[in-house]
């Protein structure tokens, strides 16, 4: 890969092994405005001043961006970089999804929805990383690959040790068994003709998972107990259940074949607040009883806080920060992450507090900008041209924590300075 005197890899260049750097120089774009918000303490603005970035690196005069021989040197290890630990569940390498875009008479192949570029992390047993990003920016589609119900462009997902990308139909059975997913829409999701038993018990027949119609029948009276339902509610119709009621019958029906990974797309979204807490405390107790591991997608930085043991950030399809959850709350390094934690409500009586609004929309992921995908609506004080010109590699800024921000310098990340403690049920 060419790279600049300095290191760095030019957007224009050939771009890196995973083809982060692309395009031009792009013009000069407006910044992120303040207003009236929520201070949530090292992210927050004092009334009437300037944006303050938490942790705001000196001027770029004074801390040279570290030495680097190509993108993922910019500064710090990339988690493709990093052996995963011992009990990761799930390791991501470098995913992409991208859908083509196909015009005129011809059908011809005029480029593609990049929904997903890039995409690298590991997920620990028992572990939950909470997966947030505005509406596009890829988290269902990651989901969905990592579980193959879409076929990936590209990259790597170990389950367990073997690249579910690579699974024959068996394997993919097998997986389909240890792997499920809960959608943001029960309703949807749910046969509107079909009672909660039969429901269910189709899921235990597709599986093998219970030898005739008497067992099954006590299988799923023991799983609508399990998420707080009557066993006699399993001859009703999905129509007769609340939204909350809903959605804890499609946890049932995921935990019907045992699985060891969740992954819940936006579980809690259409829900209302109360109902959503009652969510995610049941979701919190059966991964304590069962051990079970979660991808947890949300729209919102809070509805993640409480269940998430680290926190991915997404942005046009990339993860931009990753970082253990409390370190990411209280020292968010990307102004993006800054962004959107300063619209998060704090419930403190009286308190003034500040809001950086974001800028414009997210851009197509059919036509990203070059260098840094967010550049045109950064806020950052110290956004200059090189933002629209390198393409700032996911890297670790101290602690295991990740950003992806070449203003962000080495050592801005505290980080929880251990892997976080994970419960494992007894075996
Ligand atoms: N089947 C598809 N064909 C073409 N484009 C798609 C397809 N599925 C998703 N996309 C596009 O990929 C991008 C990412 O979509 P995705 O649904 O993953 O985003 P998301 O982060 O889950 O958004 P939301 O928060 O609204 O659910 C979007 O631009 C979307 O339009
Ligand atoms: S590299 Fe950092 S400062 Fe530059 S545009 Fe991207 S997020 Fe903003
Ligand atoms: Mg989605």
């Amino acid at each position: 890969m060419a790279a600049t005197p300095d290191g760095r890899t030019p957007a224009g260049g050939e771009g890196g092994a995973d083809g982060r750097a692309r395009g031009a120089e792009a013009p000069d774009h407006a910044r992120g405005l303040v207003g009236e918000g929520v201070d949530r303490g090292p992210a927050s603005v004092p009334t009437g001043a300037a944006p303050a970035i938490h942790r705001m690196p000196e001027p770029r005069e004074d801390v040279p961006l570290p030495p680097a021989k190509g993108d993922s040197e910019l500064g710090g290890a990339t988690p493709d970089d990093v052996e995963p630990p011992a009990d990761a569940l799930l390791v991501v390498r470098g995913v992409k999804k991208y859908f083509p875009i196909h015009k005129g008479l011809l059908n011809r192949h005029a480029g593609d929805v990049k929904a997903v570029d890039g995409v690298s992390f590991h997920l620990r047993r028992g572990e939950t990383l909470g997966m947030v990003g505005e509406s596009g920016c890829g988290k269902s589609t990651t989901g969905r690959t990592l579980l193959r119900l879409v076929e990936p462009t590209a990259g790597q997902a170990f389950f367990d040790g073997v690249d579910v990308f690579t699974m024959g139909k068996a394997e993919l059975r097998k997986l389909r068994r240890r792997a499920q997913i809960v959608f943001q829409d029960p309703f949807s999701s749910l046969n509107p003709r079909m009672t909660i038993a039969e429901t269910i018990r189709e899921v235990l027949t597709i599986h093998g998972l219970a030898k005739g119609r008497k067992a099954a029948d006590a299988r799923v009276a023991e799983l609508l107990r399990v998420v707080g339902l009557r066993p006699e509610h399993a001859v009703r119709y999905p129509h007769e259940f609340s939204g909350g009621q809903r959605q804890r019958i499609g946890i049932a029906r995921a935990l019907a074949v045992e699985p060891d990974l969740i992954v819940c797309d936006e579980p809690v979204s259409a829900l209302d607040v109360s109902v959503q807490a009652q969510v995610i405390n049941l979701l919190q107790d059966l991964q304590r009883e069962f051990g079970l591991t979660y991808l947890f997608i949300a729209h919102d930085l809070s509805v993640v806080e409480h269940i998430s043991d680290r926190v991915a950030v997404m942005y046009l399809g990339r993860i931009v920060e990753l970082a253990d959850s409390r370190e990411l709350y209280r020292n968010p390094l990307m102004p993006y992450t800054q962004a959107l934690l300063s619209a998060v409500p704090v419930p403190e009586p009286g308190k003034k507090h500040q809001r950086i609004v974001l800028q414009g929309d997210v851009p197509s992921p059919a036509n990203p900008p070059p260098g840094c995908p967010f550049h045109p609506r950064c806020q950052h004080p110290l956004k200059d041209a090189d933002c629209a010109q390198y393409v700032p590699p996911l890297a670790d800024k101290g602690g295991g924590h990740y950003a992806a921000c070449i203003k962000v310098p080495l050592g801005a990340g505290h980080g929880p300075g251990a892997l976080p403690v994970i419960q494992h049920p007894a075996a």
